[in-house]
């Protein structure tokens, strides 16, 4: 994929955070938009800001936590009579804090969300992509993908599986017309912190939203099949020096300070 200028994106989470602004980034490089999040208001509210500035955008409300939703998603798109050239799969969500804080049905939900939504819209909208070709998929692992996390295990975990399953699928569809990128952000501007614990203090972003997307966004046009935004690469090289053991209580020792100065009991 050369160029996202005249191609139609789907992005998930388009209505907040990172989501939005990739949304408004592909806007201004000239693509047509597909928006989905479970909030209909914030979504109609960018589509029309989108529209504003000569770019078609479909509002798709859904949430995609729920068993079905992106086989209900593929078919509104082809009843819409849209194709998708760019999937973004970007809305996800994670939980700071003791593992036995959270239910169950928490940890189902984000799972649902940040592994089964992704792999299930990628079987559901890459055959037509390599049938057509010049087509991408940007799937939005995290920087804590490459490391366990401790007071943060399942979600650390769900990008675990985004990025290896997606520099698998990179390598699997090269030659074939579709661009796997996934993209590593670091702690970026966002509503991300607010849903991980909604008392936490305020933690001021490393990045912002439209940085860490235009570097996914620039790094799927370079054919890249991974990149790490900010200044986030430590993280990635600490499992090739140290022993798994020593990571995760190098790793988890700075998170459970950090989290005890944000307020959150660990
Ligand atoms: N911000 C960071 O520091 C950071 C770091 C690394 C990775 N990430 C990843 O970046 C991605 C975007 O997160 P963000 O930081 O931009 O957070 P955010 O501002 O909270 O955005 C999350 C987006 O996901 C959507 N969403 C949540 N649950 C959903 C559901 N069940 N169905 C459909 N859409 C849903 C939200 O919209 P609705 O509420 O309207 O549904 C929202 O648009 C996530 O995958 C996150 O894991 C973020």
């Amino acid at each position: 994929m050369k160029t996202y200028a005249g191609k139609t994106a789907l992005v998930t989470g388009a209505s907040s955070g990172i989501g939005k602004a990739l949304a408004e980034s592909l806007a201004a490089r000239g693509a047509n938009l597909i928006l989905v999040a479970r909030s209909a208001d914030r979504l109609e509210h960018l589509a029309t800001a989108l529209r504003g500035k000569g770019v078609e955008a479909t509002v798709i409300a859904a949430d995609l936590a729920q068993p079905g939703a992106a086989a209900r998603l593929h078919a509104e798109v082809e009843r819409h009579g849209l194709c998708v050239d760019l999937l973004v799969n970007n809305a996800g969500f994670g939980k700071w804090g003791r593992f036995e804080g959270e239910s169950l049905a928490t940890y189902g939900e984000m799972i649902a969300l940040n592994i089964q939504a992704v792999l299930e819209l990628c079987h559901l909208f890459m055959p037509g992509m390599a049938a057509r070709g010049d087509c991408g998929v940007l799937n939005i692992s995290s920087a804590v993908a490459f490391v366990p996390l401790p007071w943060t295990a399942v979600y650390a975990a769900s990008k675990a599986f985004v990025l290896s399953f997606s520099e698998a699928l990179s390598y699997e569809f090269k030659g074939k017309g579709v661009q796997v990128t996934v993209l590593c952000p670091g702690n970026t501007e966002s509503n991300f912190a607010a849903v991980a614990y909604a008392a936490a203090r305020p933690r001021a972003p490393d990045d912002s939203a439209a940085m860490v997307a235009d570097v996914g966004l620039d790094a799927l046009l370079a054919g890249r099949a991974s990149i790490i935004s900010g200044n986030n690469k430590k993280v990635a090289w600490l499992p090739r020096i140290l022993s798994r053991e020593r990571v995760v209580a190098l790793v988890g020792e700075t998170w459970r300070k950090r989290l005890l100065v944000l307020g959150v009991p660990v």
